[in-house]
């Protein structure tokens, strides 16, 4: 017999070597409790959060919590059934209904979690024959929405608009192709060029897609992403996008202008053959999505937050994902994993929780503390970050 977890031996062999040196498992730790949307307690200790994707900070705002509660009186733990089945609550259409008026568009679907999202769209409209035109470093999500859909992957560099022109002029002129894209790149925290990615798909006949799953809530006006900073919002095709980010609870969603969009509501397996969200969570996210309607002044002090932390990082000597903070996630490079989950595990002793990212997740083999911002961090929290980052960088080396 042949065991089929013997393809797991490298990943096995390489956990055991990291955990031979001392260090503590960066991939278990345990939030023992959470105080508010930057402070929990982890290994006994009041610790600063700056590696949650609570980048508003909504999970502990008091109407949000309030919605919740009362839509798990009224309508009970969960939904038992399919959207299209037992599974559409008043809730769902109202989070939908939020859905369409934060971004201004005619039609939303709400799925159970942004990762069936991307899976759901992009098979079911990328089909056999069809063409998905994507970024190398997109999100796993989309690439198992392309292996899902049969559609063939043709992948471009990572932002390189020359790239996706010249992959997209090789393509048949009469074949269907979507064109998938994100606004914020979430390891190194890079935003795409998407004025004039989209304005090449356009000129190459193909339909865009882009995953605001980092950028809703924070960035353009209205924090409808990167699309709207960017003045493209109207040449896109179809947006996806996360609760579980900026929202601050769990679910997924595609909001589009395409007059067939409602078929997709029976065609879409990862939407038609699963349960749909709880009540109470359509009804956190509906009063989230609302608020941050009106969350122009937390998004200029997120972006306070972003370009305090990139400059002060920098100038205390570590090495940045981006030259210049591009949303609300700043990414420090590491020499190498063992270095990575030392600096880690230094971070957390000093009460400071960050990301630890390692290869395949990352781009070009790297290891990247990933801190991501919350626009609930106060200046005097970011300065203490900054005085955790040099004490432990200091005493590991990574620095000086
Ligand atoms: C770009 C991108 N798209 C989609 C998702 C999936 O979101 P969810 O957590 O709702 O499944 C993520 C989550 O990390 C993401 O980073």
């Amino acid at each position: 017999m042949t065991d089929l977890f013997s393809k797991f031996d490298a990943l096995i062999q390489q956990r055991e070597d990291l955990l031979a040196t001392g260090v503590t498992d960066p991939f278990s730790l345990v939030m023992e409790k959470v105080l508010s949307p930057t402070v929990a307690i982890c290994n006994g200790r009041e610790t600063i959060l700056l590696g949650t994707y609570n980048y508003m900070g909504m999970t502990f705002d008091a109407d949000v919590i309030a919605a919740g509660e009362e839509a798990l009186k009224t309508f009970g733990s969960g939904t038992t059934g399919s959207r299209v089945l037992n599974g559409t609550y008043q809730g769902h259409k109202e989070c939908e209904e939020a859905l369409k008026d934060f971004y201004a568009m005619d039609h939303a679907m709400v799925f159970s979690t942004g990762y069936q999202a991307n899976l759901g769209i992009i098979s079911t409209i990328a089909g056999k024959g069809d063409y998905v035109i994507l970024d190398i470093d997109s999100h796993a999500s989309i690439y198992d929405g392309c292996k899902m859909g049969d559609a063939e992957i043709v992948a471009f560099r990572h932002n390189d608009i020359e790239a996706l022109e010249k992959r997209l002029k090789r393509l048949p002129p009469e074949a269907g192709k979507l064109v998938v894209l994100e606004g914020v790149y979430s390891m190194l925290g890079d935003v795409a060029p998407l004025k004039e990615m989209v304005r090449v798909a356009k000129e190459n006949g193909a339909m865009v897609l882009v995953d605001e799953a980092h950028s809703m809530g924070f960035i353009g006006e209205h924090g409808r992403g990167v699309a709207e900073a960017q003045g493209v919002i109207d040449d896109v095709d179809f947006i996806i996008g996360t609760f579980s980010k900026s929202v601050g609870t769990v679910g997924g969603f595609c909001v589009s202008n395409h007059p067939k969009f409602e078929i997709l509501r029976l065609v879409c397996r990862p939407y038609v053959f699963t349960a749909s969200l709880p009540p109470s969570v359509v009804a956190t996210a509906a009063t989230s999505i609302r608020k941050l309607m009106h969350g122009s002044n937390k998004r200029a002090h997120l972006w306070e937050n972003s370009k305090k932390l990139h400059g002060g990082l920098r100038k205390l000597g570590f090495q940045l994902g981006t030259e210049e903070p591009q949303s609300a996630i700043i990414a420090v490079i590491m020499p190498d994993l063992e270095r990575g989950a030392m600096m880690w595990e230094a971070l957390l002793e000093e009460g400071l929780y960050v990301n630890l990212a390692r290869p395949p997740a990352t781009p070009a083999g790297m290891t990247l503390l990933r801190c991501s911002l919350c626009a609930e961090h106060s200046s005097e929290q970011v300065d203490e970050i900054l005085a955790r980052f040099e004490r432990a960088g200091t005493r590991t080396g990574i620095i000086g």
